[in-house]
């Protein structure tokens, strides 16, 4: 059976009380929680600007994204683009912190 599998993207601005120790511990979680739903992509952070991706089945990523959506760590979440995959991407990084020139670089290798 083949997965029904979604790639979405957001940006958003984290809430100028965050730390670097508060990011660390959510991509931690987020990691865990991801793997367990076969969710994988990358988190990008340039100060305060967020960009994730998130891909794996539709169902799962959509009900991820309705949380993040409504965390009050971070504001102005603005879904960019969201489509239906055949393969995952970013299989490979689980869910990671990188800087935002990975994903630009990922995106064009
Ligand atoms: C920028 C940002 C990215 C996040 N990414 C994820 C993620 O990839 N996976 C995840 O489980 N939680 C992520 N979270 C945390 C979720 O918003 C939420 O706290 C988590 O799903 C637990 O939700 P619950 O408290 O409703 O159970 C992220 C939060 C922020 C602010």
């Amino acid at each position: 059976m083949t997965e029904n599998l979604i790639r979405l993207t957001y940006v958003s601005t984290f809430q100028p009380d965050i730390t670097d120790t508060n990011i660390d511990d959510l991509v931690a979680k987020a990691a865990s929680f991801n793997q367990a739903q076969g969710i994988t992509g990358v988190l990008a952070i340039d100060k305060d600007r967020v960009c994730q991706i998130l891909e794996g089945p539709k169902d799962h990523v959509e009900r991820l994204f309705r949380s993040i959506q409504s965390d009050r760590r971070h504001h102005t979440v603005t879904e960019i683009d969201t489509r239906p995959i055949d393969t995952k991407s970013f299989e490979a990084w689980g869910m990671v912190r990188r800087d935002m020139i990975d994903i630009v670089i990922h995106a064009l290798a």
